[in-house]
């Protein structure tokens, strides 16, 4: 286990923003994570993993621990499901691509999301109507403080809408280092309700897909939409979706009767945030290196030389101008990192 300097960490983001860690450490075993949290003498510890939620806003005078864990084992089984144990620094989509290989069902609609598999607990990652929860059985984790490993269960975890215990009172407290999916065998319970699945697979023709054919269609559909980091640099969805209430509801709706909505509970729904940004012009704008994709308005990206500053002054940008126009309050999904 070696201590770099001054390292770029530019190919650890997927924004692609150029900024040096002042001391770097690949993490490949659990010992090596215990030594590096036992190490004293840093100004403060940052962890990297897949560095697909995060927006570095300026050069790091931090230790930047690299999440490299790797290995999937299957825990347990019996005839219908299968348990599988995945370190936190395995790549996701590769991951999904994995379970569907052995026929094994649940992760399908979430292929191609970019990010490791030892952070997707921590916002509880979705997309086509279904979230990671809904295969999640457990996940282990080290205290920061103690470098213990404590395992936490579903309901430990608390999770929400991109939230979980790890974005709240867990927050800063653990290293998440494994993540237990409970996964099914034959017959798979598919979940194609979503509109932009179901129109992908009326188009090719599939009557009864398979757990292969919702992935591809939603390979097909997120390729449409969303850019490919590896391209043009970006963090998903920048915006969480924000949840207004009832009367903030009855008023939006007054004044938009077009919008798209989503009902949440009787008091409660969600208004898409890249329909807001889309209305108060942004979508497909560019200033300097920074943008708003032209093809989902909630994504950011960067042409090639954005800093994090010029990404997160767009940012800014936005939310004034929604808060001014719809009087909703948009707030973002990645991790501001300073
Ligand atoms: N919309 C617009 N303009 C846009 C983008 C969206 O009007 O530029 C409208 C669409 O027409 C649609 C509605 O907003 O009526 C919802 O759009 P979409 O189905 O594309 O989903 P989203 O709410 O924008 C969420 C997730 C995505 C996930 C998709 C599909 C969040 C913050 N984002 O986006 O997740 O892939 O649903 O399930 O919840 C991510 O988290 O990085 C991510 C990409």
């Amino acid at each position: 286990m070696k201590i770099r300097h001054n390292i770029s960490l530019k190919k650890y983001n997927t924004f692609g923003i150029e900024a040096l860690a002042s001391h770097f450490v690949e993490i490949t075993t659990i010992q090596n994570l215990k030594e590096v949290l036992q190490k004293e003498g840093y100004p403060k510890k940052i962890v990297l993993s897949g560095g697909s939620n995060m927006l570095i806003v300026n050069d790091l005078n931090a230790l930047v621990m690299h999440i490299n864990l790797k290995g999937i084992t299957i825990f347990s089984e019996d005839d219908h499901h299968v348990i599988l144990k995945v370190m936190a620094g395995e790549n996701w989509h590769e991951f999904v691509i994995w379970t569907i290989n052995h026929n094994f069902g649940g992760l399908e609609n979430l292929s191609l999301i970019p990010g490791n598999v030892g952070t997707s607990p921590i916002q509880n990652i979705g997309a086509y109507g279904v979230e990671l929860k809904d295969c999640f059985e457990s996940c282990e984790a080290m205290d920061i403080s103690t470098q213990q490993l404590v395992t936490f269960s579903r309901p430990d975890c608390r999770f929400g809408y991109r939230d979980s215990i790890f974005k709240n009172s867990g927050k800063g407290k653990y290293i998440i280092t494994s993540v237990n999916f409970k996964l099914a065998k034959q017959p798979h319970k598919l979940n194609t309700s979503y509109g932009a699945i179901e129109s992908q697979l009326k188009e090719k023709k599939i009557k009864t897909p398979t757990i292969k054919d919702v992935s591809d269609a939603v390979i097909t559909i997120r390729q449409k939409k969303l850019p490919d980091p590896s391209k043009l640099g970006n963090s998903g969805s920048f915006f969480k979706n924000p949840v207004i209430t009832k009367d903030e509801f009855n008023t939006f709706l007054n004044n938009n009767p077009e919008a798209p909505f989503y009902k949440i509970s009787d008091s409660t729904y969600k208004i898409p945030a890249g329909w807001l940004i889309e209305k108060c012009g942004f979508k497909g704008k560019r200033f300097g290196d920074a943008g708003v994709h032209k093809n989902q308005a909630l994504v950011l990206v960067n042409f090639g030389g954005a800093s994090g500053m010029d990404l997160l002054k767009l940012a800014h940008k936005i939310q004034d101008a929604v808060l001014k126009r719809f009087g909703i309050e948009i707030k973002p999904e990645v991790n501001i990192i300073t």
